[in-house]
């Protein structure tokens, strides 16, 4: 798709030194010790290339949720390599992971996470106050039209539906500028009409603002939104598909079952 929205981003990711926005190496993750120690991660390597949509599926427990917060520095590795753009995640200290989430990293949770006293606006523009930035107002704009929000930003969420509720959380992430979004089954609480909605709002600004998003779901077709579909199983990476199609994606999910009790 061609347009003339957000040159200058487009600038910032094609001089960018690598195509790949974050990357995780061997990536181990153990919870717990001793007898009681449940590993949800194996040893996954993954590179999350700029403006890309990929979406991470898999069975429960497979690991998703602990590879998504690895990746977006919000839970600590047991051992392996978490890179955002060619900052190193693991060896941080906390002041400074919190800092490099604010400022680079954007997120969308399943339950929306929106304040229920302030406006959508507000909530919006919370992440950018927390940091004493400026908003960007031109980009603002830009986010709330294509998000589709422009009559809704008086309102408090309890006064939104929950599609909409969720384009506020992604417009919240999104107005940041973040290298990456991460989001963690968004579209999991909502009707297949609002879940529309959410995904056609995710994949444009993939395409038209450049974009990296990195989208955890259970479900083939918000899957097939995507460009790469990356399959966990049992804490390791176990195939990708690109191009995905309901019905790949439904055919890899049954070969992966029935590998698994195999
Ligand atoms: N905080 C924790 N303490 C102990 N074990 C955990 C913790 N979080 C996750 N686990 C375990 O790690 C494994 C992977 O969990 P994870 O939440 O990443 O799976 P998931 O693929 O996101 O599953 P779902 O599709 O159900 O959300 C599971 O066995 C889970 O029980
Ligand atoms: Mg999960």
């Amino acid at each position: 798709m061609t347009t003339d929205l957000a040159p200058e981003r487009r600038d910032t990711s094609a001089n960018a030194p690598t195509k790949v926005a974050a990357r995780v190496t061997d990536l181990v993750k153990t919870y717990g010790t001793g007898d009681t120690a449940v590993t949800a991660l194996r040893g996954v390597s993954l590179d999350l290339n700029r403006r890309e949509f990929t979406a991470i599926m898999g069975p429960s427990g497979s690991g998703k949720s602990t590879l998504m917060h690895c990746a977006a520095g919000l839970d600590s590795v047991t051992s392996g390599s978490v890179q955002l753009g060619d900052i190193e995640l693991t060896t941080l200290k906390e002041k400074d992971l919190t800092k490099v989430r604010r400022d680079h990293i954007g997120f969308v949770f399943q339950s929306f996470n929106l304040i229920p006293t302030l406006s959508a606006e507000e909530n919006i523009l919370l992440p950018l106050s927390i940091a004493g930035r400026k908003p960007d107002r031109a980009w603002f704009d830009q986010v709330i039209s294509t998000v589709g929000l422009a009559d809704r930003l008086g309102h408090r969420p309890g006064e939104l539906s929950g599609g909409q509720q969720q384009r506020v959380a992604c417009a919240r992430a999104l107005v940041s500028r973040p290298e990456i979004i991460f989001a963690d089954e968004p579209t999991g609480n909502l009707d297949s009409t609002s879940g529309a909605e959410v995904l056609g709002f995710l994949r444009r600004s993939v395409d038209e603002f450049g974009q990296t998003i990195v989208m955890v779901t259970h479900d083939p077709g918000a899957a097939s939104w995507t460009d790469r579909v990356v399959f966990l199983a049992d804490g390791k990476i176990v195939t990708e598909l690109r191009e995905p199609t309901p019905e790949l994606i439904l055919e890899t999910m049954k070969n992966i079952d029935s590998n698994a009790k195999g």
